[in-house]
């Protein structure tokens, strides 16, 4: 890669509220993954976001590290990127607040997650979910990133960040890079194996439409052979609600084989849904082995893991200290070079 493609900024986070999905490894991780080698990289634990829905600390603090524990049993090298969790760095809140004084009631009201969550029977909708979108932006712009590896559902989030970062420069002159999202061509969507209509959720999916990377390897095969099809017998992608079930299942498939879907759909041809996810289930299992071995080796070693953590949030903070410094002397606020 050119040095020009190694000095752009990645960032991305995930929030600890349940246990990463295989949703999060087709949709974001594999892209972390892939980014890491030609930019400069920074991968958090978006733990302060978290807050927005009510946590038991005690499990809130192991998911938390059991997060930074897959990222690297996924492949993410903590000597590439900084690893870091989010409350760790100071500058993500701070710049929340300013940004929060340029975003619009009304921009934050549309956001479709928002709406979904809010409108959910019993929901608790404190001002920390409204104003969600707004620390996302602070994560984002605090290091000035070029782009956001993130899922389809994350897509709007992006886009705000985007116009808040325009409406800054705008007002106080150029200070944001706008970045933009890196969103995967197929996976960027995984669905519920119960409810193929609705996408797979690490806290709202029910457990046997989930597969956890570190689910034990029977569970995951049973929960995809359970996946829920349709009445027909062909494994082909079609784009209809009927075929959804099928469709999500080819789609895993596909992104976690070096094989394209028609080719699968040839291998597949003739032969029964049966067959279909009995081979899929295997190929699930093969690929999570190898992460929960790592995950929970890495674990047991809670000395390394805060050494990366440690390392990650000094390197962090040293470039958002650069950009937030930057922004309080632009919109006014008095510096006395502490
Ligand atoms: P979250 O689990 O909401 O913190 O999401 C972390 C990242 O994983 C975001 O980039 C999401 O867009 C992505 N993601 C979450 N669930 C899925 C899914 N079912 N399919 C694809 N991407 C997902
Ligand atoms: N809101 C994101 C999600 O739920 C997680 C997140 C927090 C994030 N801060 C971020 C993603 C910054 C990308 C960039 O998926």
């Amino acid at each position: 890669m050119e040095d020009k493609a190694a000095q752009k900024i990645i960032l991305s986070g995930i929030k600890p509220t349940g246990q990463l999905t295989i949703g999060n490894l087709i949709g974001a991780m594999n892209n972390f993954v892939k980014l890491q080698h030609d930019y400069d990289t920074l991968y958090m634990v978006a733990d302060l976001h978290a807050l927005t829905v009510p946590q038991e600390p005690k499990e809130l603090r192991h998911k938390t590290l059991s997060i930074i524990a897959q990222y690297i049993a996924v492949g993410l090298d903590p000597e590439k990127n900084d690893l870091f969790i989010q409350s760790h760095v100071t500058g993500h809140t701070e710049l929340s607040w300013i940004l929060g004084c340029l975003t619009g009631l009304g921009d934050l009201s549309r956001m479709t997650q928002f709406k979904d969550k809010s409108s959910k029977p019993g929901a608790n909708i404190n001002a920390g979910l409204f104003t969600y979108p707004v620390l996302m932006a602070s994560d984002i712009l605090l290091y000035n990133a070029d782009y956001v590896p993130v899922g389809e559902d994350q897509k709007q989030h992006v886009e705000l960040t985007r116009d808040i970062a325009m409406k800054f420069n705008f007002r106080y002159s150029d200070t944001f890079t706008i970045p933009e999202p890196i969103i995967p061509k197929t996976g960027a969507r995984i669905m519920d194996l119960q409810n193929p209509l609705s996408k797979m959720g690490k806290s709202d999916s029910g457990e046997s439409g989930r597969i956890a990377l570190i689910d034990d390897p029977v569970m995951v095969s049973k929960r995809i052979r359970s996946a829920v099809t349709d009445s027909g017998s062909e494994i082909i992608y079609s784009d209809s609600d009927e075929k959804a079930g099928i469709r999500n299942l080819l789609t895993i498939y596909t992104n976690l084989t070096d094989k394209s879907v028609p080719e699968i759909e040839k291998m597949y041809e003739g032969r029964g849904y049966g067959d279909f996810k009995k081979d899929l289930a295997d190929i699930v299992v093969e690929k999570l082995r190898p992460i929960k071995e790592k995950h929970d080796e890495l674990m047991n070693n809670k000395d390394y893991l805060e050494s990366v953590l440690k390392n990650g949030a000094s390197n962090a903070q040293k470039k958002a200290w650069k950009v937030l410094s930057k922004v309080y002397r632009k919109v006014g606020l008095v510096q006395t070079g502490r």
